[in-house]
């Protein structure tokens, strides 16, 4: 059996790690980069760090206007499929898989439905239901091509159901659990701290890079005064343990009545800068008023190992990322989302994840909250037991191997 993997941002890589782990030892497993991402820190550096192989074709897209971008990946992937057959061997695939969200994503599902290929996508069935996001319509219109969907949860099953697709929908947990799993064995070494010369639980991790959050003049502006004024925070005394192990947030440790001021540690705010972000800031004549501050570390994009290890040790993450929500909160780390809505709907329980907008104050009150009110985190129920890889594996081959 011939399965082709379309990925082309930063996310897609991600999650491509652990399926291709699974794959690649049953069948013959392709890998088409649409070329989205294409900074080594937004694409190699997973390559490298999550041990997938080169990809075996790049089409070398790189950044279009949304419609421009999403045309050339069909036209550039129908080649492929159709008329090169230079994938693998000179056969057509049995399947194509994409992922996620991104523009990647609905390309190959639309490249692949048009050439009656069938597809499949994995973690599907995730709303926002804000359709003003280019992630939302992809998600919909993918979901709606596809033959198989793998939902990571309960409410992705439930949402896909309303929406009465046409395709086979298996919940297979999330695969976050295992990639955060698998990564850890390589984070707890990683010396990014001290490069950056950080005491772990003093610092935000902060990431912002949707389109929607970063065109804003007003939304930059109110994150650089939200950090001018995050200066410090009543410091927790929890160790560090490791993804998947629950700390008690040194809740015994904790100081009710602290209030702003009273503090023991000076904050720091690292923030690992997505492209699109550092364009935005300096078009808006805002980027050197970012990195005036001196409680700030930009940085660049970051590899996934070292990024993994900056949420596990960070105090707290402010992020409008989907991705680093879960990975927060499978690392017990409190998150706070800066959008409307969320995705990843059952971060929220507990206060593990906490919706906000972009009003300095409101930025900066729950960043300093302090977490006595947490609850319950009760990842491991909700995204699965660490083996969606393999549960995804088992349902493609059961569906589309000929008895
Ligand atoms: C894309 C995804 C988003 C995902 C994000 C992850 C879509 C619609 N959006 O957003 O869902 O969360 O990736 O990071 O697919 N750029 C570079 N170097 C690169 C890549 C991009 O400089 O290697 C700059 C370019 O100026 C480009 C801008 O970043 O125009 C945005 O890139 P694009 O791939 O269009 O969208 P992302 O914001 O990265
Ligand atoms: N990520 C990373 N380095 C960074 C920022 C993010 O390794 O500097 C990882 C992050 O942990 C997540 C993945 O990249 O697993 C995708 O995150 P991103 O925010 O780019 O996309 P989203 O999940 O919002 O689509």
């Amino acid at each position: 059996m011939k399965i082709v993997s379309i990925v082309g941002a930063r996310p897609n890589f991600v999650k491509l790690s652990p399926i291709h782990r699974s794959l690649s030892q049953y069948c013959d497993h392709v890998i088409i980069h649409t070329g989205q991402h294409y900074d080594f820190d937004m694409s190699n550096v997973f390559f490298k760090e999550l041990q997938i192989p080169a990809p075996d074709i790049n089409l070398g897209i790189g950044s279009l206007t949304p419609g421009a971008q999403i045309a050339e990946m069909i036209k550039g992937l129908e080649n492929e499929f159709i008329q090169n057959k230079q994938v693998g061997a000179a056969t057509e695939p049995d399947l194509v898989l994409v992922y996620g969200d991104t523009n990647s994503t609905f390309a190959g599902a639309m490249a692949a439905s048009i050439n009656q290929i069938p597809v499949a996508h994995v973690e599907s069935g995730l709303r926002s239901f804000d359709r003003r996001m280019p992630e939302e319509r992809n998600r919909i219109l993918t979901d709606h091509l596809s033959d198989l969907l793998f939902a990571p949860t309960g409410t992705a099953v439930a949402n896909l159901e309303v929406e009465h697709v046409s395709g086979k929908v298996i919940n297979t947990g999330d695969l976050s659990v295992e990639i955060v799993k698998e990564a850890w064995k390589f984070s707890r070494n990683s010396k990014i701290l001290e490069e950056l010369s950080l005491k772990p639980k003093t610092f935000v991790l902060f990431t912002m890079h949707r389109a929607e959050s970063t065109e804003s003049y007003s939304n930059l502006k109110e994150i650089i005064e939200a950090f001018r004024e995050l200066k410090f925070i009543g410091v927790e005394d929890s160790l560090s343990v490791g993804p998947g192990q629950p700390m008690d947030h040194g809740l015994s440790n904790s100081k009710p009545n602290m209030r702003y001021g009273e503090t023991r540690e000076q904050i720091q705010i690292v923030f690992p800068i997505h492209p699109r972000t550092e364009k935005s800031l300096k078009s808006h004549d805002l980027y050197e008023d970012l990195i005036g501050l001196e409680n700030v570390k930009i940085t660049k994009p970051m590899g996934y190992i070292n990024f993994l290890r900056l949420i596990q040790d960070s105090y707290k993450v402010v992020t409008d990322s989907g991705g680093v929500q879960k990975e927060a909160y499978l690392c017990s780390v409190p998150c706070i989302t800066i959008r409307k809505s969320t995705e990843w709907v059952e971060t929220l329980e507990g206060g593990w994840n906490k919706l906000c907008n972009f009003r300095k104050n409101d930025i900066v009150d729950v960043v300093l909250q302090q977490n006595l009110k947490l609850g319950k985190n009760n990842s491991k129920a909700i995204y699965g037991n660490g083996n969606t890889s393999e549960i995804i594996r088992e349902s493609i081959f059961h569906r589309y191997t000929k008895k």
